[in-house]
């Protein structure tokens, strides 16, 4: 049976290297967490928001799904959301999706893919409405600027949650950002202003 004795190894290694530079890191870190930053992503394993972001642990909040999708009637992203704002009251939310997203892809494609076409149909449904834009471009192209839309439409879904709008009403300082990864370079790139209220403000 393998019993994954490499990463466990790893694991070991890697808590040996930290507390050479830091003897008391884990047991600050045991005691309370105060990340500024919600990350909310891909659960692509290319793209680990730690180590892209260069933050350690402690630094930043994750929730990761299949891409990187906001969904009102999903509890997980939300009760996510509601302990990073309410009660880590994080100053950052970030939207990070990425080129050649296979979640994107298959919300693309004009065929079955089994369950997860339920959990993608709002980019499905995004790809319906862009569809005169994305037309005119290669499939490759096409899904690249699918995976686009899809992270400012999904940080659309964040500021219209009521954790978000109670949270800006009662004065509580959060910036949205739609951010996105290329697999290619390594790079985020911003793909609009962030958000730092509501939309009339
Ligand atoms: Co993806």
């Amino acid at each position: 049976m393998d019993t994954l004795k490499h990463l466990l190894k790893n694991n070991q290694d890697w808590a040996a290297s930290i507390l050479e530079s830091d003897p008391e890191f884990f047991h600050k870190l045991a005691n309370q967490q105060h990340p500024e930053y919600l990350w909310i992503g891909c659960s692509d394993s290319r793209v680990p928001a730690n180590q892209i972001t260069g933050l350690a642990p402690g630094e930043v909040f994750v929730h990761r799904n299949v891409a990187n999708v906001v969904a009102e009637t999903d509890f997980n992203v939300l009760a996510v959301m509601q302990y990073a704002v309410d009660v880590l009251k994080v100053r950052h939310i970030i939207i990070c999706g990425h080129y050649g997203c296979g979640g994107v892809k298959a919300a693309y494609e004009n065929f079955r893919h089994g369950m997860i076409d339920n959990w993608l149909a709002g980019i499905r449904s995004l790809n319906r409405e862009h569809r005169e834009e994305l037309a005119a471009l290669a499939p490759e192209a096409a899904v690249n600027r699918l995976c686009e839309l899809n992270v400012l439409a999904q940080a659309t879904h964040v500021v219209n949650t009521s954790i978000l709008q109670d949270a800006w009403a009662r004065g509580q300082k959060i910036a949205i950002h739609s951010w996105i990864y290329g697999l290619t370079s390594g790079l985020i790139t911003p793909l609009a202003p962030s958000m730092h209220g509501p939309p009339n403000e």
